[in-house]
């Protein structure tokens, strides 16, 4: 897209000439255009401007298919509680005078810093007023409530509903705070990659072989770590990573297509889940879009996250977490984490109670599968079925399940705990801060509310 093209737009849009003082250069740097910061979930794409505004004269629907394309699968997962359907019905049409629900930037506008609130909501907080006055009457248990406290942890969200639904609540309403352990290592089974994957084997002619037989040499180390790994075993050459896409049989163009450096892209070709999951959330996100990104790039005053200063030169890429030629998954797990993140929440975990079940695995009683890292939140394993066959794999977008808090309850807590206690302690905000030490110190009503409610309907009947 040509930049005045853009130039243009913004200026025939703020019909203000003059606005910027900018040149009329043909670099792509666009963020003399930006007219007021992203949100906290988009600062690092606000400068792929196109990725939002796919062409710079589209109107509404352009904005809303962008938001779509990223995001509606998400919304369909959190069993949405307010899909676009719900306002097409005639009979809802009134309530969108105000609110227009139909379209996503009526609550998520953007390059209005003033008024965004958490989670990119451009709305004064008791909105949910302008379309359920009347919840007062209906339900004796909401009466004095007053309108900006629905959302509040464990009570409602706009969209995800997969864990605080009237008939959840009831159905899991029962239980200890915490589960057996024994029960704990049936639910956790280990990833099983293998068993849906195989790799084509690639053909290794005498070149080829030649050329890893002199990297290996002048190289022990990484080849040392290759024969200890699963890469190894499943019968991957060095040609795997190294040399995809180029078939040659000539020694110096050979020796050209040698990739030193691999990257996303070339795991990618047989990883496609792990690298779609990690370019969908924040470590990837601006990758995704064509960015060269240092992690100094990637954080801002927005985030509120802090960095170790050993890492902003980094590229955020599979290597951050796994080695190139070794992989360790428990590694992985938190100490790759503990390398970049330095935030309190983060610092806090190694003293919590659920880093301190590494302790049951050394002694035998756990399995090393069940205990609790920063992944086992963070990067849950997902069951699914493949080709017919279930397996687990690993989510590897760590923003799936962050926020609102609450879509941690099924994907995580509830593995170990009951619904009332997960339920509570993700609503207190200093057992975040803490990651987790202690019993929560507030007590959310919804499961009492809903038990209420259940049995006065069956006095009824
Ligand atoms: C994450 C998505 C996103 C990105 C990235 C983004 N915008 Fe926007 N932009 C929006 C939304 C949403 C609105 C508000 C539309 C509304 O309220 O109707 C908007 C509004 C605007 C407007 C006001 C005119 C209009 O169409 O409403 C201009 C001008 C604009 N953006 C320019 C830019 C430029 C230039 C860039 C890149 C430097 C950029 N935007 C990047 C989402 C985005
Ligand atoms: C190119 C893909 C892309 C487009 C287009 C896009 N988003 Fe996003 N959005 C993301 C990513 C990536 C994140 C950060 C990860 C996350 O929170 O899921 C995000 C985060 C968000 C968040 C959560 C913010 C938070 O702090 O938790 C909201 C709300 C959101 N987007 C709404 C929208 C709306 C509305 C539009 C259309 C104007 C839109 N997005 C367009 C990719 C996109
Ligand atoms: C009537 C207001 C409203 C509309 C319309 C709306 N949202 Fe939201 N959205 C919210 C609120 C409020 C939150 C904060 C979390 C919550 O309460 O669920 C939110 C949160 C989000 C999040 C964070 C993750 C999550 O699951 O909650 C994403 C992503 C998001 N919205 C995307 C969209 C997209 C895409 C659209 C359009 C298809 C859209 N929203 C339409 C009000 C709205
Ligand atoms: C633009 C209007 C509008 C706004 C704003 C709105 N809702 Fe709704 N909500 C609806 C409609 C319409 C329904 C569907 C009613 C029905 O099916 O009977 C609904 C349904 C619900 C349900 C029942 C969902 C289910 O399927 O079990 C809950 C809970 C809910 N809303 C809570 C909220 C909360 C909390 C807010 C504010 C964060 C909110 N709503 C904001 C219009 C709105
Ligand atoms: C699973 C993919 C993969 C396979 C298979 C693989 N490598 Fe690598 N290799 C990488 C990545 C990724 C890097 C880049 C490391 C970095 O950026 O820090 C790398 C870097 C290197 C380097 C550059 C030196 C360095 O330390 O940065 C050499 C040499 C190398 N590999 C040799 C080999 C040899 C020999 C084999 C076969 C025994 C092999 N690799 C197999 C992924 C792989
Ligand atoms: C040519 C295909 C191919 C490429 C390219 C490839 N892998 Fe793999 N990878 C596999 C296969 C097959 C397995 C399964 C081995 C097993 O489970 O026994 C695997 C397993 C893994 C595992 C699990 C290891 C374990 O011990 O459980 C990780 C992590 C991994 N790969 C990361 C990567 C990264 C990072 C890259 C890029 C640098 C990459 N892979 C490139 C095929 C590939
Ligand atoms: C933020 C850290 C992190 C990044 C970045 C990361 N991974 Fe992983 N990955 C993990 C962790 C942690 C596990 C194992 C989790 C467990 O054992 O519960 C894992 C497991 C895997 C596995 C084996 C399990 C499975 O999902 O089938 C593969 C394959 C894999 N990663 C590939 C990749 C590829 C390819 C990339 C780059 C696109 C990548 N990973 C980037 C942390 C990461
Ligand atoms: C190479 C450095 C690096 C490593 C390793 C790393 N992260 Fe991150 N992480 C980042 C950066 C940079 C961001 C984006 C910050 C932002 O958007 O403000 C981020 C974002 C996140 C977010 C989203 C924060 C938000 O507010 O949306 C979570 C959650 C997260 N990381 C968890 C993890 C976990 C868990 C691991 C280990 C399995 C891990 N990270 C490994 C650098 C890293
Ligand atoms: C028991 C589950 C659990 C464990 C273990 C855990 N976290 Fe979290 N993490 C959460 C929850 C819940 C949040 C808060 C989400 C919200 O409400 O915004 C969070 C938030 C975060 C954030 C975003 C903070 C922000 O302010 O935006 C990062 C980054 C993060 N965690 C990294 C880590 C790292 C790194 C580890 C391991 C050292 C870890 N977490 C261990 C559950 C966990
Ligand atoms: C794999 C199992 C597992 C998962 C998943 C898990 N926990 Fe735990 N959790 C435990 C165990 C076991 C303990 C008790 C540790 C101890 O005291 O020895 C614990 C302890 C706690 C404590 C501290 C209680 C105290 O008395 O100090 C809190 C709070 C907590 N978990 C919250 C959560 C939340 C919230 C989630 C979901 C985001 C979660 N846990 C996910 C197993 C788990």
């Amino acid at each position: 897209m040509k930049k005045w093209l853009w130039i243009f737009w913004v200026l025939i849009t703020l019909s203000v000439t003059g606005f910027y003082g900018y040149k009329m250069t043909l670099d792509e740097d666009k963020t003399e255009l930006l007219i007021g910061d992203a949100t906290h979930g988009h600062f690092q794409i606000e400068l792929a401007c196109e990725s939002c505004h796919s062409e710079p004269f589209g109107g509404q629907e352009v904005l809303q298919n962008a938001c779509t394309n990223c995001h509606q699968q998400e919304l369909k997962d959190a069993h949405d509680s307010h899909p676009k359907k719900k306002f097409t019905d005639p009979r809802n049409a009134d309530l969108l005078e105000v609110i227009d629900a139909r379209y996503c930037v009526s609550c998520h506008t953007e390059h209005q810093e003033e008024q965004t609130h958490d989670m990119g909501v451009t709305l004064p907080d008791d909105y949910c007023f302008h379309c359920h006055q009347s919840v007062g009457e209906e339900r004796p248990s909401h009466k004095d409530l007053p309108f900006d406290s629905c959302a509040s942890s464990g009570c409602h969200n706009y969209h995800d509903n997969k864990a605080l639904y009237e008939s959840f609540l009831v159905k899991n309403s029962g239980g200890e705070w915490l589960k057996h352990l024994d029960e704990i290592n049936t639910n956790r089974a280990i990833p099983s990659y293998a068993a849906s994957q195989s790799v084509d084997q690639q053909e290794i002619s005498t070149l080829t072989a030649e050329l890893f037989a002199q990297k290996m040499a002048s190289h022990p180390d990484i080849n040392n770590h290759w024969q200890a790994s699963a890469h190894e075993q499943a019968g991957l050459s060095c040609g795997g990573c190294h040399l995809t896409g180029a078939s040659t049989n000539d020694q110096t163009s050979l020796a050209a297509a040698w990739i030193e450096q691999p990257g996303v892209e070339q795991c990618q070709s047989c990883h496609q889940q792990e690298a779609s999951g990690f370019l969908e959330g924040k470590h990837g996100m601006k990758l995704a879009q064509g960015y060269i990104a240092k992690i100094s790039d990637m954080s801002s005053e927005y985030s509120g996250l802090s960095f170790s200063e050993l890492v902003q030169d980094n590229q955020h890429g599979c290597n951050s977490c796994h080695s190139a030629h070794s992989f360790d998954t428990e590694y992985a797990a938190t100490e790759a984490c503990l390398s970049c993140h330095t935030d309190e929440h983060s610092k806090n975990f190694t003293a919590s109670p659920h880093a301190q079940l590494k302790d049951k695995v050394l002694e035998g009683s756990l399995a090393a599968a069940s205990q609790v890292t920063c992944a086992t939140c963070h990067m849950p394993r997902v069951k699914e079925k493949q080709a017919g066959t279930e397996v687990v794999r690993v989510e590897h977008n760590q923003n799936l399940n962050l926020r609102p808090n609450e879509k941690m309850i099924r994907s995580v807590c509830l593995d170990c705990h009951n619904l009332a206690f997960s339920i509570d302690a993700l609503a207190d905000e200093s057992l975040i801060q803490s990651n987790f030490k202690g019993k929560p110190s507030k007590h959310i009503e919804s499961i009492d509310w809903a038990l209420e409610r259940e049995n006065k309907n069956a006095r009824k009947e």
